[in-house]
């Protein structure tokens, strides 16, 4: 075995997939350039993309829509079960939880079949927003919200969370955050998910792993603590002090740096303009030049860059979700990418299990019990 190792698997080709795509500052689902999926298509249609390979007609659209909305009641005893779930638990806690046990009343959990795992990615899917809501209206004493079936997948998990129709606007933010948010090749989340696939582990158990995975500030956790940064700064004029004791203390700053991207996200603009807008029409536009402040100091400092991250998290912000929620939206939009991974992987599956560079003693002698 080579003496060698890729610390972080940094740069290895682990898999061979057709998903997604990133060569230098561009990223594609399917050989579609994602900025124009953000424009043009909805989550639903990338969604369909990205487990079927191209973009969907209408009537296939259609179709998947109204499965979306046809399966997404939750079974009453995880209803119940998100009653007891306690109120200071993490958002990511209680959706890793509440997922998992979803598992436990779906009669085809463990039918690996290809069909099985067709119905099941719809249910998995559809069921996301409606565990997420629930227990975040759980945690504030109110009543959960039914999903309604005339809604999208953005515009319900929107309304399960306030209780009211969102408006165009909102709607539109939402799901482009999710059309962005929906699959990133293989982030440390679904590499997770595929190594659990790839035991021919069900795809609750793979989409489980992957939740675990995300929860990680160095992850999906970065949008959270990205927002407490902007909140906790609060005044342009505050950037340069606060950054250059995170920077002193050796400390990352949350929703910078990227291992793939080292010029630019993609992402990034579209979530930076939106973010804009928004907040500028709800009046609070100083923390959105609070992040523009820190995004040029970090650069000036450090040439570190904004992931999606940084910007995603003022999104949600406007959108009326408590910071510690942001971690769970990411999960809702990945969720998509996550399991067309997992379908790929049952195409052509193949043990994930890698090697160890061993750098402890060698030929310890035993020593027995009584003389240690
Ligand atoms: C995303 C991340 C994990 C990538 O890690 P990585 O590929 O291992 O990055 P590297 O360690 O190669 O970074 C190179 C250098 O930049 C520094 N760096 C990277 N991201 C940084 C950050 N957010 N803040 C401060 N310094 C950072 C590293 O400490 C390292 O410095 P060094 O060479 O002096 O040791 C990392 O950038 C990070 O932790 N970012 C903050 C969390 C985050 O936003 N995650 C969401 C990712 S989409």
């Amino acid at each position: 075995m080579s003496t060698d190792h890729h610390a972080g698997l940094e740069e290895v080709r682990a898999v061979s997939s057709s998903i997604t795509l990133i060569e230098g500052q561009e990223l594609r689902y399917r050989g579609i350039n994602v900025q124009e999926l953000a424009e043009h298509s909805t989550f639903e249609e990338v969604v369909y993309l990205l487990w079927y390979g191209r973009l969907p007609g209408k009537t296939e659209l259609t179709r998947l829509t109204k499965e979306i909305k046809e399966n997404s009641l939750i079974p009453l005893e995880v209803k119940e079960q998100i009653n007891h779930i306690p109120r200071q638990a993490h958002p990511m806690a209680a959706l890793r939880t509440l997922f998992s046990s979803l598992a436990l009343y779906d009669h085809e959990a463990d039918d690996n079949s290809h069909d099985a795992e067709s119905r099941k990615s719809v249910r998995i899917l559809a069921r996301m927003p409606v565990l997420l809501t629930a227990f975040e209206r759980h945690r504030k004493a109110r009543a959960a919200v039914e999903p309604r079936s005339d809604l999208s997948l953005a515009a319900n998990t929107l309304y399960m969370l306030h209780g009211e129709v969102p408006d165009e606007v909102a709607v539109k933010a939402l799901d482009t955050a999710l059309v962005l948010y929906a699959e990133h090749e293989l982030n440390a989340s679904t590499f997770a998910a595929r190594v659990t696939a790839a035991t021919e582990a069900d795809m609750y158990s793979a989409i489980t792993t992957a939740l675990s995975t995300l929860k990680g500030a160095l992850h999906g956790g970065a949008n959270q603590k990205a927002m407490e940064m902007l909140l906790n700064i609060g005044d342009v004029d505050m950037v340069p002090e606060y950054i250059d004791q995170l920077l002193a203390k050796k400390q990352k700053i949350m929703g910078f740096g990227h291992r793939v991207y080292r010029e630019g996200d993609p992402r990034v603009p579209i979530l930076k303009k939106q973010a804009h807008d928004l907040v500028k029409a709800q009046g609070y536009e100083k923390y959105y030049e609070v992040a523009d402040a820190i995004e040029k100091y970090v650069f000036e400092k450090k040439k570190l860059i904004p992931n999606i991250d940084f910007y995603s998290g003022l999104t949600f912000y406007a959108l009326g979700f408590p910071t510690d929620m942001f971690t769970s939206v990411f999960a809702m939009a990945r969720t998509a990418g996550w399991i067309a991974h997992v379908l790929e992987q049952r195409e052509n599956n193949r043990l994930i299990r890698p090697r160890a560079e061993y750098t402890g003693p060698k030929d310890v002698p035993y020593i027995s019990l009584e003389k240690r």
